[in-house]
């Protein structure tokens, strides 16, 4: 069966690729290369054996969309991970963020409906809570107001989508990630920020390794255990096998009904500080770091409630904090070496 992966080239779905093609799926990745790179394919093939085709287009654009399914009209379902996701920068450029990330999304559904496919995989996130006022956060949860354009992105997306499902014969699975990390065992792929990174794993590996002077812990006064912020970090390779379970479940007809919404996380939560203990202990390295100021935006704390994954699903997470700290760590150690 052929899956279109839209952002496939992007960490995460470099990730899921490798996982649906070791699962028998045939893949065309749709990528307009913003935020990613194309080697990323010769990686996926490295590990799998299997190139998956890779078509650069903008999903932005309606013609390129329609054009990529008339060359594929034997794609059956898509995974939609295309869209900009850095907290900070949305607040910044946040144009760029609401026509990115819902122009792409918009044509897509057009598109699917046009060439009659109704399977959707997507990626959403846990910064649809908000600060959640009860924890573990489940998905029955008040939708809070977002706290950044990217974040109000995913929540008008969720909306398009489930108001789209309304109106036609789409069926959709939404996952809503908590905090992505660490990378394939093979080290052969991983997270690579282009530019400074804005989340905190690739901040300590990059630290670690001398590419970045200090670490900035965004705070030390929150109302929390040590001060710092808690968040529920799950492995890459977790949250990737979660969306071939997910594909599968609407492939095979086992939805309980048309849109469906999953958390994917541990249901643990970690500080900052936890977060660079358990990063120092598995690398063996000091990390340099101080405290800083809040970041605009973030939230206190949050972390899954995972039940409905764990039971409905058949899913759950199998890497703790120290097995995604030394993935990322490994993978920051072979970016080095390639570089030299
Ligand atoms: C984690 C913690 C920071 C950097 C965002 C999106 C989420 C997902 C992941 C897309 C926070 C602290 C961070 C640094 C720090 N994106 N931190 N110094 O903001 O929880 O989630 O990225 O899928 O949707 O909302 O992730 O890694 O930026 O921050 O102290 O240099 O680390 O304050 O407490 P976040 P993050």
């Amino acid at each position: 069966m052929k899956i279109l992966v839209t952002g496939g080239t992007g960490y995460i779905g470099a990730h899921t690729i490798v996982e649906l093609q070791q699962h028998g799926f045939e893949v065309v990745i749709a990528d307009n290369l913003s935020n990613s790179f194309a080697d990323v394919v010769d990686a996926i093939k490295e590990i799998t054996a299997i190139r998956p085709v890779f078509e650069q287009i903008d999903l932005a654009d309606a013609a390129q969309t329609k054009a990529l399914f008339a060359k594929h009209p034997d794609i059956v379902g898509v995974i939609h991970f295309a869209a900009f996701k850095a907290v900070g920068e949305s607040t910044k450029l946040p144009l760029k963020y609401y026509h990115n990330n819902l122009f792409s999304l918009v044509n897509l559904l057009n598109t699917m409906q046009e060439f009659d496919v109704n399977t959707l995989v997507f990626s959403s996130s846990c910064t649809v809570y908000g600060q959640p006022e009860t924890l573990p956060v489940d998905e029955k949860a008040a939708i809070q107001k977002a706290l950044s354009p990217y974040g109000n992105t995913k929540q008008i997306a969720e909306d398009i989508i489930s108001d789209t499902i309304k109106a036609s014969p789409l069926k959709a699975i939404m996952l809503r990630y908590f905090n992505p990390i660490g990378a394939h065992e093979s080290a052969l792929i991983g997270e690579l920020p282009i530019g400074i990174p804005n989340n905190l794993v690739p901040f300590i590996t990059q630290t670690t390794i001398g590419k970045r002077d200090c670490l900035q812990v965004f705070g030390n006064d929150y109302d929390t255990p040590d001060g710092t912020c808690i968040r529920d970090y799950i492995h890459v390779v977790d949250l990737a096998k979660a969306h071939v379970l997910a594909l599968s479940r609407l492939m095979e007809k086992k939805n309980d009904a048309p849109c469906e919404v999953f958390n994917l996380g541990t249901g643990t939560g970690y500080s900052v500080l936890e977060a660079i203990q358990a990063f120092e202990r598995v690398s063996g390295r000091k990390l340099n770091y101080k405290i800083v100021e809040r970041r605009a935006g973030d939230v206190e704390k949050i972390w899954a409630d995972t039940h409905l994954a764990n039971t409905v699903l058949g899913w759950k997470a199998e890497k703790g904090l120290d097995d995604m700290m030394r993935s990322a760590w490994n993978w920051e150690l072979k970016l080095s070496e390639k570089k030299n």
